[in-house]
């Protein structure tokens, strides 16, 4: 395969709503179903590789060497312990990059290139890119790189708050530099059934939002939160627990919005 079929950015500039654990998990059950799966992660933080089992000694090449073309994608991903995923790991390097490129014509365009003009393209079938906490140029990069953008909000009570800030700047990078750029859906995360206000906030969430939002609901799971420090997706650590099978089906809402949105 040459090109990448589907990029899917997954953003939220709150910081701990899910992103790291939708992408590990959503990207673990294409893989598992048969797609060939990349995470790049362009978090500084990294959780997304370590949580997938990838020691920082082991970094040698990392998404920051994607991004200032040191190194091409094939070269970057490093294969994690699922079956058909792999990862580009990030690392501390990422801090400095806003600096590096600011005043680069191209800035915004880095990850793009990288995954869309590949010269022998990249074999995978589904790219995640998982994004840190903000709408930094790392962030616009994947924007402009992606297909679409999948948004995890966390059942909480500010819930909604930077929703609109977040939209905007999907819309202004489609408005711009990516005219293909549409929102996959969101995803409401740590959903605890027995808290009253959690209810409340999947009601207002989905009265705002409508069919934007997904049916799945990923409920707060104590063996998810378990799964990264064991270096595993939760959905290796533990198939049948409820944050696991949640996934799963997630996984299979996104398929069936991808089917739709290719067809259109
Ligand atoms: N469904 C869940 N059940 C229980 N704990 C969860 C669940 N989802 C995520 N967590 C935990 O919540 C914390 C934040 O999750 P995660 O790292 O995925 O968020 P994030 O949005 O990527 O954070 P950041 O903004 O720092 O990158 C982590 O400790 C994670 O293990
Ligand atoms: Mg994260």
């Amino acid at each position: 395969m040459s090109t990448p079929s589907r990029i899917i950015t997954v953003a939220n500039q709150k910081g701990g709503v899910g992103k790291t654990t939708t992408a590990i998990n959503l990207a673990t059950a294409l893989a598992a179903i048969g797609e060939r799966v990349l995470i790049v992660d362009i978090d500084p933080q990294g959780n997304a590789s370590t949580g997938l089992g990838i020691d920082r000694q082991a970094r040698m090449v990392s998404s920051y060497d994607v991004l200032t073309g040191a190194a091409d994608v094939r070269g970057a991903a490093m294969e994690t312990a699922v079956p058909g995923l792999a990862v580009i790991p990030s690392t501390l390097d990422l801090l400095g990059i806003e600096m590096e490129i600011a005043d680069a014509p191209d800035r915004v365009l880095k990850l793009r290139r990288a995954l869309r003009e590949a010269p022998n393209g990249v074999p995978y079938s589904y790219v995640l890119i998982d994004c840190p906490p903000s709408l930094n140029l790392l962030t616009l990069n994947a924007m402009a790189a992606a297909d679409s953008v999948l948004v995890p909000l966390q059942c909480e009570f500010f819930a909604l708050e930077g929703l609109s800030q977040l939209l905007e700047t999907v819309e202004q990078i489609r408005s711009t530099i990516n005219q293909r750029l549409t929102i996959q859906g969101i995803v409401l995360t740590m959903f605890d059934r027995r808290n009253n206000l959690a209810n409340q906030v999947v009601e207002d969430v989905r009265a705002h939002m409508g069919d934007t939002v997904y049916d799945t609901v990923i409920p707060r799971n104590v063996r998810v939160s378990e799964a990264p420090s064991y270096g595993k997706p939760a959905i290796l650590y533990d198939l049948k627990c409820s944050g696991s099978q949640a996934y799963l089906q997630l996984a299979s809402e996104v398929i069936r919005r991808e089917r739709r949105l290719r067809a259109a």
